[in-house]
């Protein structure tokens, strides 16, 4: 059984990130064959700067290496170091309808923002289903905003498969349901595009204030208070085991007990789990001799199987 995913390069990850997607997956790593990549191909879709793009790629490599991605059980790669997956996009693309792409709602969301429709844009899911289909991955792991990137994967696939005879596996979408929404400072669903983020990598202290603004509802400290609708208590319960997470609660609903109490025992559990990431990030970010290694390692394990994959649909089409 194969798990793959990609994720873009796309700034800083925040406390939503890694509850809602990098947990749940770093957990899963020791259960079977992992594959996770670092789309940067498909973040040259919005990004068109060299030197953020090259920053991004390697914060993210820092910041999921620091938060316990096991370069031993899984292949961490970057996609452009497998070229492979830009030619099995043309030998798909010749069998994707034209208005399967045009139909995607992340292609008419970006549209809509403005962002000038090229062919990259529109191509976009192609080459997701060429990072998944060279793979021959089992199942894909995603937010619901990918899931119909995944259909057309499954499309491309049965196309090309009925064409040209059984060459790729039908992967199986695996959509999160999100570890519920991870709410922001400001109570909305946190995000970067809203601003309400908090950063698993920023400074203690920008931590500390962004943490002490969770916006909470104004009950007198002595009263009783409702841990169910407050933020502070929905991102404390993410941090706590359950039994901590219980006697938080009964002291909320007992009164007496301030939202600043509570906020400074939410920051002591944050800096609990993610002081020792940071500094496992800051030894890491120190040697990136290392880090390069364990991509290029990644990278070739990767091209192993992208190579046989991309071999079998040459001669598939008479390529070869
Ligand atoms: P953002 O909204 O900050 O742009 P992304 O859309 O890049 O975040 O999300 C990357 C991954 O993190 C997705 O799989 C998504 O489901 C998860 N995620 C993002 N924000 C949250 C959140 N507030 N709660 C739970 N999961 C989240
Ligand atoms: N499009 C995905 C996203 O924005 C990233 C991605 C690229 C991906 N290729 C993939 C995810 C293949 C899963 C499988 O989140």
């Amino acid at each position: 059984m194969r798990t793959l995913t990609g994720i873009q390069p796309s700034g800083h990850l925040h406390i939503g990130n890694y509850f809602g997607s990098m947990k749940p997956m770093l957990d899963r790593q020791h259960d079977g064959d992992m594959f996770w990549f670092i789309a940067n191909y498909h973040a040259l879709t919005t990004v068109h700067d060299a030197a953020l793009l090259r920053a991004q790629t390697w914060d993210v490599a820092l910041d999921f290496l620091a938060c316990g991605l096991d370069p031993a059980k899984t292949v961490f790669y970057r996609q452009s170091d497998v070229p492979e997956v830009q030619e099995l996009a043309w030998l798909l693309s010749i069998v994707t309808p034209l208005g399967l792409l045009e139909r995607c709602h992340s292609y008419k969301d970006k549209l809509a923002k403005g962002i000038m429709p090229s062919h990259g844009l529109l191509a976009y899911p192609v080459l997701m289903a060429a990072d998944i289909l060279i793979m021959q991955s089992d199942l894909v792991p995603v937010g619901k905003d990918q899931k119909q990137h995944l259909e057309v994967t499954r499309d491309i696939a049965i196309k090309f498969n009925n064409l040209f005879g059984e060459t790729f596996k039908l992967p199986e979408p695996a959509i999160a349901e999100a570890v519920a929404v991870v709410p922001g400072t400001d109570g909305q669903k946190m995000s970067k595009s809203y601003g309400n983020t908090i950063e698993l990598f920023a400074e203690p202290k920008a931590v500390k204030k962004k943490i002490m603004s969770i916006v909470t509802d104004s009950t007198p400290l002595e009263d009783p208070k409702n841990p169910d609708t407050d933020n502070v208590y929905a991102l404390y319960k993410l941090f706590a085991t359950p039994d901590e997470a219980a006697d938080l609660a009964a002291r909320y609903r007992a009164g007496g007990l301030g939202y600043g109490t509570a906020k400074k025992e939410l920051l002591a559990k944050f800096e609990a789990v993610f002081a020792p990431l940071r500094e496992k990030r800051a030894a890491l970010a120190a040697h990136p001799d290392d880090v390069e290694d364990i991509l290029r390692d990644g990278a070739a394990r990767a091209r192993v199987v992208a190579r046989q994959t991309l071999q079998a649909a040459r001669r598939a089409v008479g390529l070869d």
